[in-house]
């Protein structure tokens, strides 16, 4: 949107938790710093791989000391800040400059509802466009079309906030826990299956792993991956995905409703172990 185009994005290192290295960080900026190119660091709270969320405190210092706008992509992850015993993996994004979150990912709303939060509330001025025919900047009416850049806007609110009154915001946050219980506990699970490897030690509610096949070389390892995620799809009774953890094909296990249960997942890693034996 912004028209920088990839060649304009630093990739920062991350560690064994999939976190950024705040350490790196530092020395991405400080390689930068004279110049001043960087302006804005994107953090993500629940990255799409492996929901990981990165240390935002200490990256919410760092920018503050070098003036660089700092971003939280929250899109996925923070539905969980909602949950008491997750709140501190979030500390700090009160720092932030600005900070996207998806309901429509956790909260039972219609795609897409997505929400911005700015921590001046006269940044969001900033995308206004106003007009002698619309947008008027003499208007005193609300108007959500001077703080987005489409126009033209469905009311994503309403969905979401009926779907808190009717879900009610106790009982949603305890059920947001379910999905995060049952990752770890398959996580704990597979870190004991002499047959697997565990590929992520889960932050939120993502899993990735692989069936390790005895004495296969890394190209034949990501292939039977590949094959077995190809089976899964096949087979259309279970909903599993693919990705790439630094240098290893991955199986990804995502667990977003609030009904998922441990057993559920183990079903899944089951039928993986089942389909690996076919391909
Ligand atoms: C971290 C993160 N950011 C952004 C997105 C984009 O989401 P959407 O296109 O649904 O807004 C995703 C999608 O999974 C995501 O995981």
């Amino acid at each position: 949107m912004l028209g920088l185009g990839e060649q304009s994005l630093v990739g920062v290192e991350v560690d064994k938790s999939r976190r950024i290295d705040i350490d790196k960080l530092r020395e991405a900026l400080e390689a930068h710093g004279t110049s001043r190119d960087i302006f804005c660091v994107v953090a993500t709270a629940g990255t799409t791989s492996t929901g990981s969320v990165d240390p935002i405190a200490p990256i919410a210092d760092l920018c503050r000391e070098l003036g660089i706008w700092l971003h939280v992509d929250g899109a996925y992850g923070l539905a969980y800040k909602l949950v008491p015993e997750w709140k501190n993996l979030f500390a700090g994004i009160q720092e932030a400059d600005s900070v996207s979150w998806d309901p429509h990912k956790q909260l039972a709303v219609p795609i897409p509802c997505s929400v911005l939060f700015c921590r001046r509330n006269g940044d969001f001025g900033r995308m206004a466009y106003h007009s002698s025919y619309f947008n008027r900047e003499d208007s005193p009416e609300p108007n959500p079309g001077t703080k987005s850049a489409p126009t033209t806007r469905p009311l994503a609110a309403l969905a979401l906030v009926t779907s808190i009154v009717h879900q009610g915001l106790f009982g949603l946050t305890q059920r947001l826990k379910a999905p995060l219980a049952a990752v770890k506990e398959a996580a704990r699970y597979l870190e004991n299956q002499p047959d697997m490897e565990l590929l992520n030690w889960p932050d939120t509610g993502i899993l990735c792993f692989r069936v390790m096949g005895p004495g296969l070389q890394k190209n034949r390892l990501d292939a039977l991956q590949k094959r077995i995620y190809d089976g899964i799809i096949k087979d259309g009774k279970r909903s599993i995905s693919i990705s790439q953890i630094g240098d290893k094909t991955a199986l990804r296990l995502v667990a977003i409703s609030t009904l998922v249960t441990f057993e559920a997942l183990k079903e899944t890693i089951r039928e993986v172990r089942a389909i690996s034996k076919t391909v």
